[in-house]
């Protein structure tokens, strides 16, 4: 057996051969992967650090599969009122959205400025939110005060700022949102009380 070994290479010793571990008489080869492999290994190493800590790691990057799911559940919902949109119909916001979409638009607009961050009036505009009113309290004053204003009083025309469709969103906010929120600091009621 000895004199076959030989045959294998110049090499041939048991220091180069064995790794020094020897259980029972059966001793490990010194027989090590290649650098390649252990390069391959090493970079699938980091790349499962760095995919664990990426999608796992902060769930508030997006990344994680509650945030994916969610936003796909908007992209789809954006794309089915698009389609309806370019079929030529209409899409019907929930209240809710309309509620925000009238928020967004108060600040936007610079009702704020003379009605109050929270619409409860203040030197130059009335109390929004209590519900008197010097101009009509119907759905139909109010879009017309909000599109024409009155100048003559200190309250802009809104009508150049804002879409029809803008205007009834702010006023359905006003209505909705502001009327009985009850804030702070609420300017004393003006006019005449809004009875259903
Ligand atoms: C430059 C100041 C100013 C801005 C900006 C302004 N308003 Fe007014 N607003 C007033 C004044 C002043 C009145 C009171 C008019 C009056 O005496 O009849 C008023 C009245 C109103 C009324 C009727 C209140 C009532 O008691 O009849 C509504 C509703 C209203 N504003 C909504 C808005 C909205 C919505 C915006 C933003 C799109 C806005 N206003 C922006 C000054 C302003």
């Amino acid at each position: 057996m000895v004199e076959e070994n030989k045959n294998i290479g110049d090499n041939y010793d048991d220091e180069h051969m064995h790794n020094g571990s020897d259980s029972d008489g059966i001793k490990e080869l010194n027989n090590p992967a290649p650098n390649w492999i252990l390069l391959v290994f090493m970079l699938t190493y980091g790349f499962s650090l760095f995919y664990a800590i990426h999608y796992f790691g902060y769930p508030d990057n997006g990344n994680d599969q509650t945030s994916e799911y969610k936003a796909k559940i908007v992209a789809a919902e954006m794309d089915r009122r698009q389609k309806i949109q370019n079929a030529g119909g209409v899409v019907v916001l929930t209240k809710d959205e309309i509620l925000a979409a009238g928020a967004k638009l108060f600040v936007q607009k610079g009702c704020i400025a003379c009605h109050g961050t929270k619409g409860e009036g203040n030197n130059i505009g009335p109390n929004l939110t209590d519900n008197f009113w010097i101009n009509g309290c119907t759905p139909e004053n109010l879009i017309a005060i909000v599109t024409e204003g009155k100048p003559e009083k200190g309250m802009n025309p809104f009508k150049t700022m804002m879409t029809p469709e803008q205007i009834k969103n702010i006023t359905l906010y006003v209505k909705d949102g502001l009327v009985g929120s009850n804030p702070p600091n609420g300017k004393a009621p003006q006019g005449v009380e809004c009875k259903p």
